[in-house]
């Protein structure tokens, strides 16, 4: 089954085409970093409106690369929940035309759904010999999300722990451009790190009380902010390279401290398997540390590759065949809507 996804939620706006959800036949992203770059931020509506740009050119693009004309397509689908509302519906009422004009099933995807499922297209058992199946746990972390979830089966989710204010890949967004890095950070903030000490200066790490899963990154965020503006009111010189250092240090501690405590549970873990997602598990000195933690526990890793870390549609087109095999809605709900919000189990 050939699916043609689009992914459009934030601002990349992607189309790749995937085979029975494991072997990928294209993957196309067009950026639009470079626009909001220039506010520090992703600006909403100038998202949407190049979503609109570049939407057409790059589904077309992600047909020519698999070699297949739409006639090949078996089924249309799309991130419709969650992320900008503006940016969703450019690519749901996109793929909503396609699968009309063909009279193809239309599948609605979990844009965290999907971050997970990238996994499934690289641990394919085709290419790689290894093939990733539920049930795993899998820590999701991207620029607004980090969520540790239980992975029953392929379109079964139950939230184990999540953040409950900043995402890791906003405080890493944050401190990352107070110390003049462009946006977005994370990825300078990894490279930064390399040539620190990550015990220079130290960031509390938070808990939530009765929420022994739940994150909080809100603090180390503004434990880094108040640092840099007391060194800056003293006219002190600080080393980025120590900060960023530390400070992924201690997002690593938060991260380390959730997953030893669920790999001590036989009950909530009996799988195993842990599995990561989304932005943000493209840092080496996480992958590095839970790497470790896996070792010491006996749990299996997966790391998806960086291609497939960001955001892209050939993790739409993945969870999608899961979700069209496991006949999870009507697909030819063509009056389809899109929902900035929306828990993953849903
Ligand atoms: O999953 P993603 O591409 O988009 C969302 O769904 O949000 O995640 C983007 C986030 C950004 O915050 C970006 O700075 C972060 O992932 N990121 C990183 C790295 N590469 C991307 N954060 C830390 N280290 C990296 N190497
Ligand atoms: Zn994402």
């Amino acid at each position: 089954m050939n699916i043609l996804a689009i992914e459009s939620s934030c601002d990349e706006t992607a189309a790749a085409v995937v085979k029975d959800g494991r072997e990928i036949l294209s993957n196309e992203v067009a950026s639009q970093i470079d626009i909001h770059a220039l506010y520090g931020g992703v600006v909403p509506e100038i998202a949407s409106r190049a979503h609109t740009e570049a939407i057409n050119g790059i589904v077309s693009r992600a047909l020519e690369n698999a070699k297949l004309s739409v006639k090949d397509i078996d089924a249309v689908a799309v991130t419709n929940r969650p992320g900008l509302i503006g940016a969703l519906l450019v690519g749901v009422n996109f793929a909503k035309g396609l699968a009309y004009s063909r009279n193809l099933p239309l599948i609605p995807v979990h844009h965290i759904r999907g971050h997970i499922a990238a996994n499934y297209a690289f641990y394919n058992g085709i290419t790689n010999e290894e093939k990733l199946e539920p049930p795993f746990a899998a820590l999701v972390m991207s620029g607004g999300h980090t969520s540790l979830i239980d992975v029953k089966d392929y379109t079964k989710f139950e939230c184990i722990g999540a953040t409950r204010d900043d995402a890791a890949g906003e405080a890493f967004d944050k401190v990352a451009r107070l110390i003049g890095l462009e946006y977005p950070g994370g990825a300078k903030m990894d490279r930064l790190a390399d040539f620190g000490n990550e015990k220079a200066i130290f960031f509390p790490e938070a808990h939530v009380k009765d929420s022994p899963f739940d994150f909080s990154f809100s603090g180390i965020k503004t434990a880094a902010i108040n640092y840099i503006h007391t060194n800056e009111q003293k006219g002190a010189e600080i080393c980025k390279e120590d900060l960023a250092a530390s400070f992924t240090a201690s997002i690593c501690k938060a991260i380390n401290s959730r997953l030893e405590m669920l790999f001590l549970s036989e009950e909530l873990f009996p799988s195993k398997k842990l599995v990561l997602a989304g932005g943000v598990s493209a840092n080496s000195h996480i992958r590095k540390s839970v790497s470790a933690l896996c070792e010491k526990y006996g749990v299996k890793a997966y790391f998806p590759p960086l291609y497939l870390c960001g955001d892209n549609a050939v993790m739409i087109a993945s969870q999608a065949y899961y979700e069209y095999a496991n006949n999870t809605e009507d697909f030819y709900n063509y009056a389809l809507n899109a929902h900035a919000t929306c828990d993953v189990s849903k």
